[in-house]
């Protein structure tokens, strides 16, 4: 099967099965039936298929909200497959509050935890309630409270112990009747304390639309990189080279710095490798201008990470999943 359609890089590469379960029943017959690695694709956003071919495809089908009152907050659960803004934009229209800030974010609600998605001074930790997990050896689902999720920035429970053992059904978050703004975020705090969800909601669309390319337009999986966390002594050597640096203090004596300035310093901002390129408003965002290969992009990749490594001594991990025929690979440095 061709899976140009199933990713946001545009990326062709075919799988040698791929399958969509609507029910636990189905899921539980591909369990028995499944003798080889496979990957969970929800929407395809986050995920760059790297060779031609990739392992067996589990594409949850799962769908459907429901909504649980709990006096002041709510829990409302979405099935995996639900898309993303979709549900933002549902719990706003109800007044469910705690998740304007993530609007926009492309990708469907299994994905969310798996990475912790974030952004706008708000991660999916601050709001999850629990996941709910099918297990593929016990054929059984499970279900993992926030805590047990170990969610940490872009990092998660399941992109380690519980990798490639079973798939999220639906996640539940837990989420306010009253609003509170949160607005710690630069672009956000113009707006006032007294601004309303839509408000929120709006601006966050309006602040992603300016900065990120639409994948429809201009194919890409939105940062390509995390920003890199590094030790408080690491940061004051760079800050007194760089004193402009953005950075976020961290718990534990560390410091956040944007991979994206790191990547514009190093003058990559619009640079372009044949099919494939550097976004020309945010240096984070990795594209595919037309007919690019995955490994075009993952040689792009290689090239910004050694280009980083060269000035700074950082080396950026990526944020997007790489995927070859075997399954998850990393980027490895390219040796000179
Ligand atoms: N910057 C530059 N040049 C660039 C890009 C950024 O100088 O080309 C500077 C900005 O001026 C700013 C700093 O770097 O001072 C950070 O940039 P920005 O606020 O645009 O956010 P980011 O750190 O690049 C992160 C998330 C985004 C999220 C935004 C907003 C990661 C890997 N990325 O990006 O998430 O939307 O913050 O909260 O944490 C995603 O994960 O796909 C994603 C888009």
């Amino acid at each position: 099967l061709q899976l140009n359609p199933e990713n946001s890089f545009s990326i062709s590469s075919s799988c040698p099965a791929f399958y969509s379960p609507s029910s636990i029943e189905e899921l539980a017959n591909i369990a028995k039936a499944m003798d080889k690695p496979f990957y969970v694709l929800g929407a395809g956003t986050n995920t760059l298929f790297v060779n031609n071919v990739t392992p067996a495809i589990i594409h949850p089908n799962f769908h459907g909200i429901e909504v649980k009152d709990c006096g002041d907050r709510v829990l409302v659960s979405g099935q995996s497959a639900e898309n993303w803004h979709e549900f933002v934009q549902f719990c706003l229209n109800r007044g469910y509050y705690g998740i304007e800030n993530l609007a926009l974010i492309p990708g469907s609600i299994g994905a969310a935890p798996v990475q912790n998605i974030g952004a706008y001074g708000v991660e999916l930790a601050d709001v999850l309630d629990s996941v709910s997990w099918f297990e593929f050896s016990s054929q059984t689902l499970r279900h993992f409270t926030n805590e047990q999720c170990h969610f940490g920035y872009r990092d998660s429970i399941f992109k380690h112990a519980l990798f490639g053992k079973g798939i999220i059904v639906s996640v539940t978050l837990s989420l306010s009747k009253t609003w509170q703004p949160k607005l710690s975020y630069q672009g956000l705090a113009q707006l006032g304390a007294d601004a309303s969800a839509e408000q929120v909601f709006n601006q966050v669309v309006q602040l992603r639309q300016s900065k990120l390319p639409d994948p429809k337009e201009l194919p890409n999986a939105g940062s390509f990189f995390k920003n890199p966390v590094v030790d408080e002594d690491v940061f004051n050597t760079l800050q007194q080279s760089y004193p402009d640096m953005p950075y976020y203090p961290q718990r534990n004596h560390q410091v956040k710095l944007a991979a994206g300035w790191l990547i514009d310093q190093c003058g990559l901002k619009g640079y372009r490798q044949g099919n494939v390129g550097v976004h020309q408003h945010q240096a984070l965002v990795l594209v595919n201008y037309g007919q690019a290969s995955g490994r075009e992009l993952y040689q792009l990749a290689q090239y910004v990470q050694q280009q980083v490594k060269q000035k700074f001594a950082i080396c950026l991990e990526p944020e997007v999943r790489l995927l070859d025929s075997a399954g998850l690979i990393h980027l490895t440095e390219v040796n000179n």
